[in-house]
């Protein structure tokens, strides 16, 4: 069998970590992780630290796999930082995009490239795959430059643009589920705005729509998004409801209250018909996905 030759750009982030594990299950997958730290947080793998933004590096990890797709996972993902670490925050979102872009043509490899929802403005959503950009955050524009530099490149390639993830990623920052069942169970009070609404994505799910848009040879812009929209208040709640968790712990705040340096799309979320249509993309609901983190985390 001719095994398919996947690179995993970004392997040590929250969803590199979960597609290094869906592609090691693979009998036709060989999977070559690439990230940023000196060691590959899943243990025996094959591991190349590779820095983005540097043209030799990306041009060395990519001459050495050659591989039949690359997966980007990788981003400067820290919102509020974006804002004053502009020049670093472009660096690795738009040219190392670019530098993808170029090594992907060089060994005729498909790129698939994860984007955001807040290349949107949140004026008006949820949003289409046809729908208008209009970035209010410096973190937003990177995005949507990188999806810009896709779109003329000539090259084969994927656009997947998904929203607040959620789901087990063993190492690292705990993901939202997580961090809302420990710190409710240490008895902690907790923050949660009422005024951003999106359709927050199960990590299995955004994996199931990543390979589903390899195995169907998909070209072009996707949305891979939770099947439900609800402020984030409100998925909070249903968290503390599933864990039988003291839910007068959760205060309701507005996201002005918070006082960030960037700015978030407020009535945001993405529409993912065509993903169903065209893949049969079938995410989980927040409960089928809470029994699946309950089950795998313990928690
Ligand atoms: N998380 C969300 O809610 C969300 C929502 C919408 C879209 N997205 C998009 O989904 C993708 C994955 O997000 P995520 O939450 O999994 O991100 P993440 O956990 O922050 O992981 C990003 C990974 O990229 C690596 N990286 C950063 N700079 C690099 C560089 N110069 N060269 C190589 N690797 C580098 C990071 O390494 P270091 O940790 O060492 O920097 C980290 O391992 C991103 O494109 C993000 O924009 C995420």
């Amino acid at each position: 069998m001719i095994k398919q030759r996947i690179m995993i750009v970004g392997s040590n982030g929250m969803l590199g970590q979960r597609l290094t594990e869906y592609y090691l299950l693979q009998n036709n997958a060989e999977v070559y992780c690439t990230s940023n730290e000196d060691e590959s947080f899943i243990p025996n793998v094959d591991y190349d630290k590779i820095d983005l933004a540097d043209k030799k590096s990306v041009k060395k990890a990519v001459t050495k796999f050659f591989p039949d797709v690359i997966i980007n996972a990788a981003a400067y993902t820290a919102v509020d930082k974006c804002e004053s670490e502009k020049e670093l925050a472009w660096k690795i979102n738009v040219t190392g995009v670019e530098n993808l872009i170029h090594y992907a043509k060089s060994v005729d490899a498909k790129l698939i490239h994860i984007s955001t929802d807040y290349v949107f403005d949140g004026e008006n959503g949820p949003y289409d795959e046809t729908k208008i950009p209009n970035p209010i955050s410096y973190y937003g524009r990177t995005k949507l430059a990188s999806e810009n530099a896709l779109l003329t490149s000539g090259i084969n390639y994927a656009i997947v643009r998904t929203n607040v993830l959620y789901g087990h990623a063993k190492y690292g920052r705990p993901d939202f589920v997580k961090w809302v069942v420990t710190s409710l169970r240490d008895g902690k009070e907790i923050n949660i705005v009422d005024d951003q609404i999106n359709n927050p994505t199960f990590l299995d799910d955004l994996v199931k729509g990543i390979d589903g848009l390899i195995k169907f040879k998909k070209t072009g812009l996707y949305n891979i998004g939770g099947k439900e929209f609800l402020n984030r208040f409100d998925f909070t709640i249903r968290i503390a409801d599933f864990f039988d968790l003291d839910k007068s712990r959760i205060k309701r705040i507005k996201t002005a209250d918070l006082n960030q340096p960037a700015r978030r799309p407020l009535k945001s979320g993405l529409i993912i018909l065509k993903a169903e249509t065209e893949i049969g993309y079938k995410p989980h609901s927040i409960e089928e996905s809470l029994i699946v983190m309950k089950r795998e985390l313990g928690l």
